[in-house]
């Protein structure tokens, strides 16, 4: 035995090296069929793979100009860095992007801006935005609800991001006077950090199934006597990354934690089908919104990604025949995020937010209802332009899902299907969770949200208006490729919005249902 030992330990380390590379490349030779690059090139061949999987993070780091990575470029990323930390988020010289760029998008401004007077709410906040409407008053729900800023946490789950993640989001919003959308997921005690919740459910009826998959009113209503901090319900027709398509939530991730909250079994695979079951018809699920409606005393609204229109115009001539109706509409756009989608579905289905909104407003126009409805927009609407352009064209409220990640230090690795995300915010893993800290991370989403307001704010003013539902059509202008080289929106678009009934800033403050109370204290 110890001559065998030292044997060994005279052999040189050379020796050692040579001996692995031999071993790779019988595998790769004889032993592994999988690979044809490994096979021919026994060794080297590794070199491939391994620099196809840095090449994004050295694309990234070293190579791609400010403005070329997507989903989210470096000016965005790092505009929405630089505003959660409170840091200097100007920029020096001028601009850096092309403004004669396709699709690019002008914000008129006013001769002389919108003045702000010693007793203004805005005097005192320079960041306070609340919804020009309420949610569920048309209807005369029993809880009309006024979200009390004009961009809020888009749904993400329970399961999708991690639980610190999640609960940062929530005292973030609880700080910045905002919602937070639960997700599919159901209402984990993570959400019910203080902040505003709209509880959210698509196919799955996490939180609210019954033990064969289906809808159980009995437990939302429980759910929601149980949870005063929802103020609304949202249910999922679809989103803009994968409209139409279901999902599976692998039994492996499925811990009792998550099973408790979602309602089903530990170490089962969950399918969330394609379809609901709760509903087949549109005046079905005007029912089913009635019913919760009825049942809860909140406001109840409607998710979807925006394709064909025809089942559109049938629910719009329903609410018009009913006198009934959802009391939101969340308008996602075919560019949305997602936790997990395949690419042909991520790439292809359904319309950008533009013209998939476009189109659906001018539905509820043609009819005269736009009143009865909140409208919110999702789809890479967290920058205070691109917001301007959505209130412009019929929003009330924006919501946010991959900016508020980014807030809380998300940084577009673009692995959140794979359980590894870096940062810790879309991931189930302790390990990488255990590095976000909650009390900074909740300080950076409202900060991210009172920069965006404040900005969002002072382009108004720039404008002439005193709050941004007064924005026009006619006050944005879009490159184009054709021979006018940019219209407003209106001629692009082929319509004009409903004007949104506004007093002033002060009517809304003093507003009864207005959401998030705490920010009276903000507000002295
Ligand atoms: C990690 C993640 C999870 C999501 N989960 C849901 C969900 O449960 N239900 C849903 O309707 N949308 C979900 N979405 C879509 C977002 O709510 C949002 O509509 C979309 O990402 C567009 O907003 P954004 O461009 O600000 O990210 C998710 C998005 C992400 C990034």
């Amino acid at each position: 035995m110890e001559q065998a030992l030292s044997f060994i330990g005279s052999i040189p380390w050379w020796i050692w090296i040579l001996l692995f590379l031999l071993v790779v490349a019988l595998r790769d030779i004889f032993f592994q069929r999988a690979h044809t690059i490994s096979h021919n090139y026994p060794i080297v061949g590794h070199l491939r793979y391994w620099l196809e999987s840095i090449g994004p993070e050295m694309r990234q780091y070293f190579v791609a100009n400010n403005r070329e990575e997507l989903p989210f470029n470096r000016i965005e990323r790092g505009w929405i860095y630089a505003s959660a930390k409170k840091e200097n988020n100007y920029e020096g010289f001028g601009t850096e992007r092309d403004i004669y760029d396709h699709q690019y998008i002008f914000v008129k401004n006013q001769m002389m801006a919108f003045k702000i007077g010693e007793g203004h709410p805005n005097y005192r906040d320079k960041t306070f935005i609340p919804c020009a409407k309420v949610m569920g008053q048309y209807n005369q729900r029993r809880k009309p609800y006024r979200p009390a800023s004009v961009i809020n946490v888009s749904a993400m789950s329970f399961g999708s991001l991690s639980a610190r993640a999640i609960e940062a989001l929530n005292r973030g919003v609880q700080k910045a006077g905002a919602y937070h959308n639960t997700g599919e997921g159901g209402l984990s005690p993570y959400h019910q950090q203080g902040g505003n919740v709209i509880f959210h459910f698509g196919t799955g009826y996490f939180g609210v199934r019954t033990p064969d998959g289906n809808f159980s009113m009995e437990k939302l209503k429980k759910l929601v006597e149980q949870n005063n901090c929802i103020k609304a319900v949202e249910i999922k027709l679809s989103q803009g990354a994968k409209p139409g398509k279901g999902g599976v939530l692998p039994g492996a991730k499925i811990t009792p934690e998550l099973a408790e909250i979602r309602g089903v079994e530990v170490g089962k695979d969950v399918i969330s089908p394609a379809t609901h079951k709760a509903f087949d018809t549109v005046s079905e699920l005007l029912l089913l919104i009635e019913e919760i409606a009825e049942e809860t005393g909140l406001p109840v609204g409607i998710k979807a990604a925006i394709g064909k229109l025809d089942q559109w115009e049938e629910l719009a001539d329903l609410m018009v025949k009913t006198g009934k109706g959802p009391d939101f509409i969340t308008v996602d756009g075919g560019e949305g995020g997602t936790g997990a989608a395949p690419p042909s579905f991520a790439d292809h289905v359904s319309l950008p937010w533009v013209y998939g909104f476009s189109s659906l407003y001018k539905v509820f126009l043609k009819r005269k209802i736009t009143d009865r409805i909140v409208f919110i927009g999702s789809g890479k609407l967290g920058f205070p332009a691109k917001a301007a352009m959505a209130f412009a064209m019929g929003v009330d409220c924006i919501n946010v899902a991959r900016e508020a990640m980014m807030s809380i230090g998300c940084i577009q690795a673009q692995v959140c299907h794979t359980n590894r995300c870096p940062s810790g915010v879309a991931t189930q893993n302790k390990w990488l969770q255990n590095g976000i800290d909650i009390p900074i991370k909740s300080e950076r989403l409202a900060q991210y949200f009172k920069t965006f307001r404040k900005e969002l704010l002072e382009i108004t003013h720039a404008s002439g208006y005193e709050h941004p539902c007064q924005f026009t059509m006619e006050d944005i202008q879009v490159n184009i490729d054709d021979d006018q080289l940019n219209r407003n929106l209106a001629s692009l678009y082929g319509y004009t919005k409903d004007k949104v009934p506004f007093e002033d800033a002060q009517k809304l403050f003093e507003c009864q249902y207005l959401g998030n109370k705490n920010l009276e204290k903000t507000m002295k």
